[in-house]
């Protein structure tokens, strides 16, 4: 079975956990589903997509259409929820019906800890070793299922439609004497919240995601996340363990 893997991951978190967990399937395709554009790849029932979304305020982060250039035909899927240590919530059954509506049938969904961006101590060093041991287990088990000839999707918890959130508010800052005006920040943005030629801000349509922050090339944009942080560290710092999914 052909695997690809597919992410979103404006600091870098999800993109390590795909390909973890992609790796052990033997994806050598990556799809990179940030900026401006919506990939597109269109799956047989023989290949295997296995995506990953970070967990954004309990839900999948708010891109519009960010899944629609997917495209599968009874195509089995793994769904990974990367996650700051709070709570993936709502993340993996919103995947899984939006996945559903695009031709993919869940064979397993796991939520993994990855590091917090607004929070960096949460999640710091994730997915380790640990991790790595029950998602080596997790994978041997959907090849298992997938060697059967009748797998029942994997069920999930949370809500599979649930009403949307608004944005986690965070400032965001340029420097404009480091500025270069290479515009590689707008053309990160996937929501188009970014002007390409003013570079402002249109703060209705940012999600707070920092894939322009993390984008620019000279360190000239910047957030400040420290209240968010405290509360975060506060709250949600005890040790969460990567939950597997694979029973129907
Ligand atoms: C806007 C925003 C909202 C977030 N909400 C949550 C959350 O509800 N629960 C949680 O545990 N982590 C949350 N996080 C942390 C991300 O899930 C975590 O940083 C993830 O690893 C980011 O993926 P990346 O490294 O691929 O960008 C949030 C991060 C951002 C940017
Ligand atoms: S402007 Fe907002 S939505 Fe666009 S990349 Fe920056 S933080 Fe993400
Ligand atoms: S990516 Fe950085 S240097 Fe380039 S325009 Fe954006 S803020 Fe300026």
């Amino acid at each position: 079975m052909n695997a690809i893997g597919a992410y979103f991951s404006p600091s870098g978190g999800t993109k390590r956990a795909c390909e973890l967990v992609g790796g052990l399937f033997g994806a050598e395709e990556y799809i990179n589903l940030g900026g401006r554009e919506r990939a597109q790849r269109s799956f047989g029932k023989d290949e295997l997509l296995v995506l990953a979304l970070p967990v954004y305020a309990g839900q999948m982060p708010a891109v519009p259409g960010l899944l629609d250039g997917l495209k599968g035909e009874n195509t089995p899927c793994v769904i990974l929820a990367t996650y700051g240590n709070r709570h993936y919530d709502d993340t993996l059954a919103q995947v899984k019906h939006l996945l559903g509506e695009q031709g993919f049938r869940c064979a397993g969904a796991a939520a993994v800890i990855t590091p917090h961006i607004f929070a960096p101590t949460l999640g710091e060093g994730r997915p380790d070793e640990q991790d790595k041991a029950v998602l080596e287990q997790f994978v041997q088990g959907v090849k298992d299922k997938l060697a059967r000839e009748d797998w029942a999707e994997a069920a999930v918890p949370g809500n599979p439609t649930p009403a949307p959130k608004p944005a986690v508010p965070v400032k965001k800052d340029r420097d404009w004497d480091t500025c270069l005006g290479c515009a590689i920040c707008a053309k990160a943005c996937p929501t188009g919240a970014m002007d390409l030629k003013t570079l402002m801000w249109v703060d209705s349509k940012c999600i707070s995601c920092m894939s322009c922050v993390s984008a620019c090339p000279t360190g000239a944009l910047g957030f400040n996340s420290s209240l968010i942080a405290q509360k975060l560290t506060a709250n949600f710092s005890a040790r969460r363990e990567v939950e597997t999914f694979l029973e129907g």
